[in-house]
């Protein structure tokens, strides 16, 4: 599956796996300046008091997110989101740019690391779950939406306006093409989207829609470019970057996600219109 890339100092591998910390794996097997578009999903630090409701209707029982690599303290987050988007903005090439998903709990520590970073904030899109779970503490609104900030490095960054449109399911009264809003409504992954094991439950706690990554990659790349995702989780970036003719490169440092991303990705197929690029 992967094609070599030379460099005088670092051998990167295009449309593969890294396995490890992405942290590591930026600084040191990724060559400065050599991606198009990063889109990262990191770890929210939302996790800790294995929420779980029984019988939930939308799609079996629900578990909230619980997993070890969600949970810092809020100085160790700040750090880590430092350290990331730092070997984020080393890969990415000068007309870059870069999408990280976010929830209310992570939104101001991404905010203020890329503004240090002297990145410039584009848009940040709201995507409103149209699924979104109820709340049970019922002491809040319920919390029905994430964000992706679309950060750019350079002046020049890539915005395929009217290929958007084209994919806009959002249509004028006369039946015309839109423009995309930054207001993204579209459901939680279920149904046969969803990646599930033998017991039922989902094999990734935060597998993010394709659709969202659609829009994304045919926003800010080109047929052959490369997207990297430094949290490649069950794949979801890979797959659709496949599908759209780029290249990609992931970095997960859970085997068992690799590994379900890699079977993934090689049952996912390459647009023959493709082949030859
Ligand atoms: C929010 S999930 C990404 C989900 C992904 N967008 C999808 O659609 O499946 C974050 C992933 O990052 C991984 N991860 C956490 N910390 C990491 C690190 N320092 N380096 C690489 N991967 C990491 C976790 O194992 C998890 O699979």
């Amino acid at each position: 599956m992967a094609a070599i890339y030379f460099s005088e100092a670092i051998v990167m591998k295009l449309n593969a796996i890294y396995i490890g910390d992405c942290i590591k794996i930026l600084n040191k097997d990724i060559k400065a300046n050599s991606i198009e578009l990063i889109f990262a999903d990191p770890p929210y630090n939302l996790s800790g008091n294995g929420l779980k409701w029984k019988g939930n209707k939308t799609g079996g029982d629900w578990h909230m997110v619980n997993e070890e690599w969600d949970k810092m303290t809020a100085p160790e987050y700040i750090i880590f989101t430092r350290k990331w988007i730092e070997g984020g903005y080393k890969v990415l090439k000068d007309n870059g740019s870069i999408y990280i998903s976010c929830a209310y709990h992570n939104l101001a520590e991404v905010m203020i690391v890329l503004k240090q970073f002297n990145f410039k904030i584009n848009n940040i899109i709201v995507w409103q779950k149209t699924n979104a779970m109820p709340n049970m503490t019922k002491r809040v609104f319920t919390h029905s939406t994430e964000f992706i900030v679309w950060a750019v490095k350079g002046k020049k960054w890539i915005f395929n306006y009217e290929e958007l449109k084209n994919i806009n399911p959002e249509k004028q009264k006369n039946g015309s093409l839109k423009q995309m809003r930054d207001v993204w409504a579209m459901s939680l992954v279920q149904g046969k989207e969803r990646l599930k094991g033998a017991n039922g439950r989902a094999l990734h706690p935060t597998q993010k829609p394709e659709e969202v990554l659609k829009r994304i990659i045919t926003a800010s790349s080109n047929k052959g470019d490369t997207v990297l995702d430094p949290f490649l989780g069950s794949g979801t970036t890979a797959v659709i970057a496949k599908k759209l003719g780029r290249n990609w490169i992931g970095i997960e440092k859970n085997k068992k996600y690799a590994d379900i991303s890699e079977m993934r990705i090689k049952n996912t197929i390459y647009p023959s219109s493709l082949q030859t690029c």
